[in-house]
């Protein structure tokens, strides 16, 4: 990791819990335990692959951390797995060389399923949580084939394929279990959207339904208020590369706001890079205030950890 220490900060857990042989939060249980990444991609070279999966070994890395705090599930920031390498932030043919598919929510488990057409990373990902028993959640550049699919109002590319900014949700058992395609891009010309925008939510075993989002869809009406008001979702996991302007549009500072405002709890994990004011994470309960968050002018990998509240 470029910045090669990772920092811990713990939030509502006794210190012994660590170290009991502890398990998996219950569905009838009052709580849970979130954990998120404050994340500095590791870029090296020119080469997309090489690069992910160096991000990806990385992100093992702190999903191991994370386990020994029984973290139930662990968010990682966007654009953490596949930093935009100088230059090549909006190249397509540079996109092929390390996008991935990703198949409907619920079909695949890529770690056991040869045939899913997935990218050793994202391969890496789905063995991650399975091998931890951990509900992940990542962020990658996800390519669609659309040659079969365009249509007249919403042509395929001339290259073959959409290319989405895409959160992949995976369960203990390391299965796809929901994906979301950002719909308000910041930019990121390159990027295609979908028509409407995704609902994209999943159960868990410890009685918690998940909605999530990435980054500047916070300021949007849609999908995020449809998650809460029509659909009830009460947890909301955020993957964010934020760039933080003075006075009111500080990463953290936006992100409790929501939180609060909505009184949803809301799992923020950013991309980590103070030279260009990215960086903030934290876990919020609603009405019940801040429970950790990290605001650091310093490169920094942390991860913190806190129980939730139902
Ligand atoms: C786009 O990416 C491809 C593949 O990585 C590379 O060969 C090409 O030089 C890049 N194009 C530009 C304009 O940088
Ligand atoms: C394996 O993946 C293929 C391709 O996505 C899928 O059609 C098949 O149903 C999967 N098999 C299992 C057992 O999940
Ligand atoms: C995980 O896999 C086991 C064994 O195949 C199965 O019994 C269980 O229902 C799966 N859990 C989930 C959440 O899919
Ligand atoms: C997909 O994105 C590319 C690159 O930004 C753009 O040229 C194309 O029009 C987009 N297609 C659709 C249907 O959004
Ligand atoms: C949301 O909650 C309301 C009030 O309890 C209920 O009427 C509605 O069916 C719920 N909607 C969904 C999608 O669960
Ligand atoms: C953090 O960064 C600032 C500005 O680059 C530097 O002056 C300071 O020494 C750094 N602090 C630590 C703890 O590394």
């Amino acid at each position: 990791m470029a910045a090669t220490k990772l920092s811990i900060i713990i939030f509502g857990l006794a210190i012994w819990t660590r170290f009991t042989f502890l398990q998996i939060s219950a569905a009838d249980a009052t709580s849970y335990i979130g954990a998120v990444a404050e994340y500095y991609p590791t870029r090296t070279g020119r080469d997309g692959q090489i690069n992910t999966l160096a991000n990806a070994e990385n992100i093992v890395t702190i999903v191991k951390k994370a386990s020994e705090y029984h973290a139930d599930i662990i968010v990682f920031p966007e654009n953490g797995l596949a930093p935009g390498l100088p230059n090549y932030q909006t190249n397509r043919t540079h996109f092929l060389s390390y996008s991935s598919t990703i198949p409907d929510a619920n079909t695949d488990t890529p770690c056991t399923n040869d045939s899913t057409l997935v990218s050793p990373a994202i391969r890496l990902m789905s063995c991650t949580a399975r091998s931890q028993s951990m509900y992940l959640m990542v962020n990658v550049v996800e390519m669609e084939d659309c040659t079969a699919t365009g249509t007249k109002f919403r042509p395929c590319p001339n290259d073959g394929y959409f290319f989405y900014n895409t959160n992949v949700a995976f369960n203990r058992n390391g299965t796809i279990v929901s994906r979301y395609r950002k719909f308000n891009l910041f930019g990121e010309a390159g990027l295609n959207v979908t028509s409407t925008p995704d609902i994209s939510t999943f159960t868990t075993d410890f009685g918690v339904t998940f909605g999530h989002f990435i980054c500047f869809d916070i300021l949007f009406k849609t999908p995020t208020l449809s998650l809460i008001n029509h659909y009830n979702i009460t947890d909301i996991l955020y993957p964010t590369h934020w760039f933080s302007e003075l006075p009111y549009l500080t990463a953290v500072q936006a992100q409790s706001a929501w939180s609060y405002s909505n009184d949803v709890n809301l799992l923020a994990s950013s991309y980590n890079n103070p030279a260009t004011g990215s960086g903030g994470s934290g876990i919020f309960a609603g009405t019940s205030g801040q429970l950790v968050s990290l605001w650091s002018e310093n490169a920094t990998n942390t991860l913190l950890v806190a129980k939730v509240p139902k």
